[in-house]
């Protein structure tokens, strides 16, 4: 018999299980369940590329379609799983079939935050999360005059620079008193400020959407802020952050916090379940706590730690986090946990910043580098080594800056 291998989720974590699980020299009988009803694909060139008109869903896949591995794995698309029964190893999807597993992989990812405010279920109010959604909302900026972004996050800031790139008007309203608060120091996040006013792009801050108002004919007209300024667009994008989707795992009595929770192997406190991804919240040694990480490279790296697991390998997720952005000419690269932090020392390499987050007890913790992406991308490399090595940092060798509080 056949080992049957499930995976719910057919994003970057799920679709790169399947594809390595494929690509194994293991005779494997492998289902891929998505609710979306493409394969899988890369998110990066949703906010970028996809947006401009300038990438279409080929470019993004993760897999060709004329991969023959692909023989290999049953695809379900369009397809949602209901609910796991544990005891009997078996799945129930939306459609009313059961299917029995011996491993199941829930790589169910995030789920994106929505304002309920008055109005925001118009017509012309998006959300980036789907390459739909990335269609939907290119096809506005071909005819809009104004775009409204609500969050001045890593998805705000990204579809700001994307816009104001093809010259759309672009007002980003932002809660908080700065960008980028969740993810990077105030620092990064105010050089960042300063490139897109160059461009033209104008900002609210410590403001929030009171409502969107609708025309007789139920699309957007405009955007009522929280200091009673109207602003007129047809065209609004909410980037206000996302969350686990762990709803599937929690109703078949798994542990979820922030994320599905799991040990360093993935693997889940039932025998054979495994969280990836996005969804995860996996105990991460380094650190030695657990942690949820949303991001490209997470994807990458759960997916082999899940598929070397399957096979019969011990593997177990190390791996030092890494996130980036690109807008316009300048790369944006943070690895480990700069919110650990207690100081950063910041060092200046010509027009590039890199400031290395060191904690309490002086080991470097994280690093974030904003500039060219060639010159930061070197040194991010190293720390990523001398993260994982756990090293404390000579401040000499770093220092032409001061140390400074990251997070005030
Ligand atoms: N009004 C205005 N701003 C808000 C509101 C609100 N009601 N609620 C939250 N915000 C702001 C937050 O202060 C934050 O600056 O929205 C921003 C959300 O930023 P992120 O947390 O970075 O979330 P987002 O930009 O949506 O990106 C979500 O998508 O690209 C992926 O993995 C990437 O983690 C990222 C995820």
């Amino acid at each position: 018999m056949k080992k049957k291998i499930v995976i719910v989720g057919a994003g970057h974590a799920g679709g790169r299980v399947a594809q390595i699980l494929a690509a194994s020299d293991h005779d494997l009988d492998i289902t891929l369940i998505g609710r979306e009803s493409v394969p899988p694909y890369n998110r990066p060139p949703l906010s970028k590329g996809v947006l401009l008109g300038k990438s279409q869903l080929e470019d993004c896949l993760l897999w060709r379609p004329e991969d023959t591995a692909w023989d290999k794995v049953r695809f379900l698309s369009g397809t949602a799983a209901k609910s796991i029964q544990i005891e009997s190893r078996t799945l129930l999807l939306d459609d009313g079939t059961k299917i029995s597993y011996d491993s199941l992989v829930l790589a169910t990812g995030s789920r994106v935050r929505h304002l309920t405010v008055p109005g925001s279920e118009a017509e012309g109010v998006h959300v980036l999360r789907t390459f739909k959604d990335a269609v939907k909302i290119s096809r506005y900026f071909k005819t809009s005059k104004r775009l409204v972004i609500v969050g001045g996050g890593f998805i705000g800031l990204e579809i700001a620079a994307a816009a104001s790139s093809i010259g759309l008007k672009t007002v980003v309203v932002e809660a908080t008193e700065r960008l980028l608060s969740r993810i990077a120091p105030r620092k990064i996040g105010d050089a960042l400020l300063s490139r897109h006013q160059r461009q033209g792009v104008e900002f609210r801050f410590s403001s929030m959407v009171e409502r969107f108002l609708l025309s007789s004919s139920g699309k957007l007209k405009g955007v009522l802020l929280s200091s009673g300024e109207y602003i007129r667009t047809n065209l609004a994008v909410m980037g206000v952050g996302v969350s686990a989707e762990g709803a599937l795992a929690k109703s078949a009595g798994l542990e979820v916090d922030v994320g599905i929770r799991t040990g360093q192997s993935l693997e889940t406190a039932v025998n054979g379940i495994f969280a990836c991804g996005d969804c995860a919240s996996f105990w991460h040694p380094l650190f030695e706590r657990h942690i949820r990480v949303e991001a490209w490279q997470n994807a990458e790296d759960h997916a082999r730690v899940v598929a070397s697991n399957i096979l019969g390998e011990e593997a177990a997720c190390n791996a030092v986090p890494f996130f980036w952005s690109d807008q316009y000419e300048l790369s944006m690269q943070i690895v480990g946990l700069p919110h650990l932090a207690s100081s950063a020392i910041a060092k200046h390499l010509g027009a590039s910043t890199l400031l290395y987050h060191v904690d309490a007890l002086g080991r470097l913790v994280g690093t974030t580098g904003l500039g060219d992406s060639g010159d930061i991308g070197k040194h991010i490399r190293a720390a990523r080594h001398a993260i994982a090595a756990r090293a404390h940092p000579r401040f000499s060798a770093l220092q032409d800056g001061v140390a400074e509080d990251i997070f005030l």
